[in-house]
């Protein structure tokens, strides 16, 4: 099968990243292997490459792809990067290229599209036990609302809860999408069902919970010159990663008023991207990238406090 995603802020990315021969890479969400193929063929034969994703279809094409020359591993990232930094990996380069990919938003029986009709399902694993239909069709309305105004950003998510909760049992993505429709009402070029498809895809696979816990993890992987990129696209997933890089780029965490700092925290990373840097400014022609924000990162080196890259 020939790979159909087309990688977001690439050319961006690698600029960040600045992949060299001989280093090593950890890409957390590897997917098709589009940000994939374009580090590795920089970095050559040299060092070490590991390519995770959990979602078996994935790891099928990375395995056909790239088999030989990297370790394909099916996991969640965060106990992909948990498991190597207890080994005592190192890896000069980490990248997390967050949220869904064109292949799993175009199968229909994966369920992530309000555009087609199918089972209501949005596992990234598809061996994980919780699926869109528990959510849908098991949470409380209170559950549920809580859902959709947190992970959606939707202001009608009482309405629309209590709609799903009236219309149970919902089995179709169809079914779904026009629920909500009736609800939310239309808002310019956006298909109303969109913040709610994003919560429930947000709610089943723990995607903000994966990355809060991960970026720590991800941290422990990096050498000093070490680089670290997200490419996020959900603004509370950008807000994770801002603020833990903003921690992690700080010498000292006491409150601003403290005259003398007790905490002892010491930078550990510098910020290659003072701002974000966005899709819709760099990479327009590429419709998934119209809500992708980038942010980069480089490992201190703590004896010289100074970046060796
Ligand atoms: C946007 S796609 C990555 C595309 C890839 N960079 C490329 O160019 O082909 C996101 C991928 O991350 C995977 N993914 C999302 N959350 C994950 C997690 N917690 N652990 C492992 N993989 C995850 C999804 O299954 C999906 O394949």
């Amino acid at each position: 099968m020939k790979p159909t995603h087309q990688p977001v802020l690439l050319a961006e990315t690698l600029c960040l990243l600045k992949p060299t021969a001989g280093e090593s890479y950890f890409d957390g969400t590897a997917g098709y292997g589009g940000h994939a193929a374009a580090v590795i063929k920089r970095i050559g034969e040299g060092g070490r490459v590991v390519l995770v994703d959990r979602d078996r279809q994935a790891t099928i094409t990375l395995q056909r792809r790239f088999g030989r020359r990297a370790e394909i591993i099916r996991a969640n990232y965060l106990e992909a990067a948990s498991r190597l930094a207890e080994d005592g990996s190192l890896f000069d380069i980490v990248l997390l290229d967050l949220g869904v990919s064109s292949p799993q938003l175009d199968t229909p029986e994966r369920g992530f599209s309000f555009n087609l009709k199918a089972p209501l399902d949005m596992r990234m694993d598809q061996a994980q036990v919780l699926s869109a239909a528990e959510v849908v069709n098991g949470y409380t309305r209170e559950r549920l609302a809580d859902v959709i105004r947190r992970y959606g950003e939707e202001p009608r998510a009482h309405k629309i809860a209590e709609a799903i909760v009236t219309h149970r049992p919902v089995e179709t993505t169809a079914q779904l999408a026009n629920i909500v429709r009736r609800v939310a009402g239309s808002r310019g070029h956006i298909d109303a069902a969109t913040r709610t498809f994003q919560a429930i895809r947000i709610e089943v696979n723990a995607e903000l919970d994966s990355l809060e816990r991960a970026l720590p993890q991800l941290l422990r992987l990096l050498p000093p010159g070490g680089r670290l990129a997200v490419i996020s696209f959900h603004s509370l997933e950008d807000r994770i990663v801002k603020n833990f890089i903003a921690r992690e780029a700080k010498d000292c965490l006491c409150p601003p008023k403290q005259p003398i700092c007790t905490c002892g925290h010491r930078a550990s990373l510098v910020k290659l991207t003072p701002q974000a840097v966005k899709g819709e400014d760099f990479d327009s022609h590429n419709p998934r990238a119209r809500s992708a924000k980038l942010r980069a990162a480089a490992k201190i080196n703590q004896k010289q406090k100074e970046v060796t890259t």
